[in-house]
């Protein structure tokens, strides 16, 4: 798992007025709202006596502490310790981590890590259909929900980017008796990668079969991936102008459970009345993409690239790879192994204000592998 990237950590309409507990990388963070209605991110482990924040409650836009009140600020900085009085001096060391938080398409997307704020990388740009709703467009709709992987999370994003499956595993996208891949251009785009494909038809099941009928030309399929997140962008040309678009963020929730955030938009179909079949059909395919990753061996991708065979087909989840062995190569790496040897240690990941001022903090931060040269990390 990395730091320095951003992450979804929860839905906007869920952050309300209570303080609210996620789970990412294997540590545990509190969001909430503070009086202006702005959305925060905590380390939610109270370095007094290790209260979980988020078990709380939101006081004057800070998070109480439910064991003995002590507030903390968007900030992350204590502002009230009450068993020392209200005039008592607040010690320097009193504050927790706190990251930088943005709202995109209704997502809660919160940064991990502790670059300098000026430094950050942007979100995500590829979803222009989205943004164009949210000004009062009404060509494309659009439903959402959640789909939890028992799956380490590279697993799960390359199976995303994986051009060779949708044949044998999705009854809904492959034609499994024209399985052939052509060899695909990939672009560097954005902080990740953009490829085309074009694939012969398939029956579609039900509602679908109405307006996706066979007289249709071969489906031309963009695929497109992003650091933050990580991301993966689907569109599929189904039936020209008929087309749908699947979002996913993929959360690693620890190293064996990733959680996707997914959009799925269609312009067809557009009524209200059609969302349960549009969810349904997306959680068919999360379910089918699940039936196989969550049991593939090792549950890890391997640390070298040359472990498994990679054939033409593979370029773009082994582009994703190529990525990954970048952010490990600058020292971004959780260093899991180290942190599960451990017994009972609560740490915290190093936020842009411990990055600039290190000294001073009750937790330690969390054990990365050493940053070390690309062609290492790629071996
Ligand atoms: S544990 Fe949080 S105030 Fe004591
Ligand atoms: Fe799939």
């Amino acid at each position: 798992m990395l730091i320095n990237t951003w992450y979804v950590a929860a839905q906007s309409a869920s952050v309300t007025d209570a303080p609210v507990g996620v789970t990412m990388l294997g540590q545990d963070f509190v969001v909430f709202r503070d009086k202006d209605g702005k959305a925060h991110c905590l380390s939610d482990t109270c370095i007094h006596r290790g209260g979980s924040l988020c078990r709380g409650k939101v006081a004057e836009g800070t998070v109480q502490s439910p064991y003995h009140r002590w507030r903390f600020d968007a900030a992350g900085a204590c502002v009230a310790i009450p068993s020392l009085g209200p005039e008592a001096a607040i010690p320097k060391r009193a504050r927790v981590d706190s990251y930088p938080v943005q709202e995109q398409w209704g997502w809660v997307w919160v940064f991990l890590g502790d670059l300098p704020e000026a430094q950050l990388p942007p979100l995500l740009s590829f979803f222009p259909e989205y943004a164009a709703f949210e000004a009062g467009a009404t060509d494309w709709r659009f439903v959402r929900g959640t789909y939890m992987f028992d799956a380490a999370w590279t697993r799960v994003v390359e199976n995303g980017l994986d051009n060779a499956h949708p044949f044998f595993v999705h009854k809904d996208f492959g034609n499994p008796d024209h399985p052939r891949v052509d060899t695909v251009d990939i672009e560097p785009r954005d902080f990740g990668s953009y490829m085309t494909r074009t694939q012969k038809p398939v029956d579609k099941n039900g509602l679908w079969a109405e307006k996706i009928t066979n007289d249709r030309p071969d489906v031309k399929t963009e695929l497109q991936f992003h650091a933050s997140g990580p991301s993966v962008r689907i569109q599929m040309h189904l039936r020209p102008p008929m087309s749908q678009i699947i979002i996913s963020a993929y959360t690693p929730i620890n190293d064996k459970q990733t959680l996707s955030w997914w959009i799925q938009g269609h312009n067809f179909f557009t009524e209200e009345k059609y969302d349960a079949d549009s969810r349904k059909r997306v959680l068919t395919v999360f379910q089918e993409d699940g039936n196989i990753v969550n049991h593939i061996k090792p549950v890890h991708v391997p640390p070298s690239l040359s472990t498994e065979l990679t054939i033409h087909p593979d370029a773009m989840s082994f582009a994703f790879r190529k990525m990954i062995k970048e952010y490990e190569a600058r020292g971004w790496r959780i260093d899991t192994k180290a942190m599960a040897a451990e017994d009972e240690v609560a740490r915290a990941i190093p936020s842009p204000t411990r990055g600039a001022d290190p000294k001073n903090w009750v937790l330690n931060p969390i054990i990365l592998k050493p940053a070390r040269s690309l062609s290492a990390a790629a071996e």
